[in-house]
């Protein structure tokens, strides 16, 4: 089993990563965790393929085991389904010595992080990330957030699990779309931070063969983020080199409501249309963005998702996290492998769209 930690100020939490760890589950927990009651929340398609394992496997540890399923989709992450959440948790009779299970992909991890850090001011929870997004990205951190009508995440909190556990074997069952999805930001981390990386995504036949290489990708990606997440665990630095493509990424999801571009593909597009930009105004290495948009067009990830009004997008940009005043932070290529961040003007950000 691979193991590597995240170490933060005041907490530091273990990342597993094994091919086959869902089947040991329940006595993984039982390890880190002594209390009676345990809340494993997922989504409707994920209930149906794992929902009685699942709780097999945490009952067989000897804990009280309740499923909680909530629909699958990104409009999970809204305030309704947060208080349906809440809800379901404390008919459970949830305490503050009991245990949130977070199984699932991004959408059901951040929705469950966030009822977590604020049901009883905190209940421990676990990330077990089903989908590549979530097993390279969104479990590790301790983001969590749900959606506002003005923007993505924009409810949110920092809130760290007690460990995370990933199978890589679980993304048997994930559908192709949203594998490419993940790749995304696999794609993501070996632009920012590895070149070795990017020569292995680039060197691979096909999604298919880098499927038997995943419990490598996963280790190396959720190496990468932790260190960030160490080096500055509140999104005031460093940490904002993961955003890379997505302040345009979020503009385009929040422009199309959440419908037609997927956050991978969303931030596909924003990673590429980014670097044609910076390598034309002579800050990115000339070629970069021909062999990102290569490695993009090899897992059938987009380019760019013209078509959009600008000043709408512009619009969406403006309540960006990442804003700082009239300024914006944005997440340039040096190189592959290399970024750093840039403020610029927000209207600036009309020059990358
Ligand atoms: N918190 C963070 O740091 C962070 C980082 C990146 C993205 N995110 C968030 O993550 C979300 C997107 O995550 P996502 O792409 O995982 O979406 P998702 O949770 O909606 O999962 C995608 C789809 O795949 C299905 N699925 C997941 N795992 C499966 C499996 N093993 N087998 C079969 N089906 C499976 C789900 O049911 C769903 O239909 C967005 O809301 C985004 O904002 C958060």
């Amino acid at each position: 089993m691979k193991e590597l930690f995240v170490e933060l100020s005041d907490k530091r939490y273990p990342i597993y990563i094994e091919k086959g760890l869902f089947g040991r589950l329940g006595k993984e927990i039982s390890a880190i965790h002594k209390g009676k009651k345990i809340a494993a929340v997922t989504d409707e398609n994920l209930a149906l393929i794992y929902g009685e394992a699942l709780i097999k496997s945490l009952t067989g540890s000897g804990f009280e085991a309740r499923l909680i399923v909530i629909k699958a989709g990104e409009q999970s992450k809204c305030i309704e389904q947060y208080l349906r959440l809440c809800d379901e948790l404390m008919d459970f009779g949830i305490t503050r010595s009991d245990l949130i299970v977070a199984f699932g992909g991004g959408v059901t991890g951040d929705l469950t992080g966030f009822a977590a850090s604020t049901l009883l001011r905190g209940i421990k929870y676990v990330q077990v990330p089903t989908s590549l997004l979530a097993q390279v990205d969104s479990s590790v951190g301790g983001k969590v957030a749900i959606d506002h009508p003005r923007g993505k995440n924009l409810l949110g909190s920092f809130y760290h699990p007690q460990a995370v556990f990933i199978d890589p074997e679980l993304l048997k069952t994930l559908e192709k779309r949203f594998f490419s999805d993940g790749l995304a930001e696999v794609i993501k981390y070996a632009c920012i931070s590895s070149r070795d990386l990017f020569e292995r995504l680039s060197e691979s036949d096909s999604s298919q063969s880098l499927i038997n290489e995943m419990e490598d990708i996963i280790y190396t990606c959720c190496r990468i983020k932790s260190e960030i997440v160490k080096r500055d665990e509140r999104d005031t630095g460093d940490r904002m080199l993961l955003n890379f493509g997505h302040t345009i990424g979020h503009a385009i999801e929040t422009y199309h409501g959440y419908e037609k571009f997927s956050h991978g593909e969303a931030v596909a597009a924003g990673m590429h249309m980014m670097t044609l930009k910076t390598e034309e105004e002579g800050l990115t290495q000339k070629g970069t963005s021909e062999r990102i948009s290569k490695l993009l067009n090899k897992y059938s990830l987009p380019l760019n998702a013209a078509a959009a009004d600008k000043s709408e997008l512009l619009g969406s940009i403006a309540l960006d996290k990442k804003s700082d005043g009239d300024e914006l932070n944005i997440v340039v290529l040096s190189e592959i492998g290399n970024a750093f961040l840039k403020k610029i003007k927000k209207e600036d950000i009309l020059r990358y769209l």
